[in-house]
């Protein structure tokens, strides 16, 4: 359980946080909630020495968030923000090769864009409902297109980190026979969503495999998010410290983190050989990647 204990020790550890690098980190989501809070708590504990990249769509929280982050003393450190509809997979693409042009290298993605919307008969020009979209296929993409850079920055030996903020630990089994989700009743789908980030985190990623995921579940978010919970999550050293995990995993890229901050391991986990690699065809045809 979060205790004001492990509240404030993850404060500690968050003050911290320092870099002998200007990190680079997406924030895909980060114009409000978890993903604003985490790009805000990033801001403030690298004194604003990063370069800060926000994706979403409302332009005017954007701006007026970057203009509370603390002022860089770093001439290469930049607050941006990219204006995108990602529930498009078009739009996922332009996006990436628009990050991918300006840095060669990537240390965070932090991935929360989505919405709740249980009307699914609204379909985007992708033929996905925008909830699915934003919660599975466009954050794969998102993953998927920038991995080289991702790898750029490990091969740097700097971190190299995507955060997935979804549900960890609250699937379900999913049916092979309808990866589109079309015959799925209401909590099949959503418990269906959760099982493919699941497995989407938990890839390996199939040759890109030297950097490391981490997921979490929002924590007590219907509760009014402490922010500073979140930073701890963009670092493993920290992370591995503040949650008990092991800092160095050898065979594990993946973390789930439960809702009280714990790790989850594979509690509520439904993907198998099988299914990671039906959803692996699935996606590369949906999502049209080569
Ligand atoms: N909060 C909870 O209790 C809870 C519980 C379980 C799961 N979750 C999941 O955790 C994630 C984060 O939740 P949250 O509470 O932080 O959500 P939130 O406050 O509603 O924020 C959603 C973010 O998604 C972005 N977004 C939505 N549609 C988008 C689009 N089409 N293109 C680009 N960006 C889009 C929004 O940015 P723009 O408006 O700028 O586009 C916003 O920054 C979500 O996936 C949510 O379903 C949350």
């Amino acid at each position: 359980m979060r205790s004001s204990n492990s509240l404030s020790k993850i404060k500690a550890e968050n003050a911290k946080i320092s870099f002998s690098y200007i990190p680079v980190a997406v924030f895909v989501g980060g114009t409000s909630g978890i993903g604003r809070g985490i790009a805000e708590a990033f801001a403030r504990h690298t004194k604003g020495n990063a370069h800060i990249i926000i994706v979403g769509r409302n332009r005017a929280a954007a701006e007026s968030i970057i203009a509370s982050f603390p002022q860089p003393t770093s001439p290469t450190a930049k607050h941006e923000f990219i204006e995108c509809d990602v529930s498009l997979l078009k739009n996922v693409r332009q996006v990436t090769s628009e990050i991918l042009n300006k840095h060669a290298k990537l240390n965070f993605l932090v991935l929360s864009a989505g919405a709740l919307d249980h009307n699914r008969t609204r379909l985007t020009e992708d033929g996905i409902d925008p909830v699915t979209a934003l919660s599975y296929h466009s954050r794969w993409k998102l993953i998927y297109d920038l991995a080289p850079a991702l790898e750029k920055a490990r091969n740097d030996n700097e971190d190299a980190k995507v955060l997935s903020v979804l549900s960890a630990g609250n699937g379900g089994k999913i049916d092979l026979s309808d990866l589109e989700l079309k015959k799925a009743s209401l909590m099949t789908w959503i418990q269906s969503l959760m099982t493919y980030n699941d497995i989407m985190m938990d890839f390996s990623w199939r040759g890109t495999d030297s950097f490391r995921f981490e997921f979490c579940v929002p924590l007590d978010a219907n509760m009014g998010l402490p922010c500073q919970l979140h930073p701890s999550l963009l670092s493993s050293y920290d992370t591995g410290k503040l949650w008990g995990v092991p800092t160095v995993r050898d065979s594990l890229y993946c973390w789930r983190i439960g809702k009280h901050g714990n790790d989850i391991e594979k509690q509520g986990y439904y993907g198998d050989d099988t299914s990671r690699d039906a959803l692996w065809k699935h996606t590369m045809e949906v999502t049209d990647s080569k």
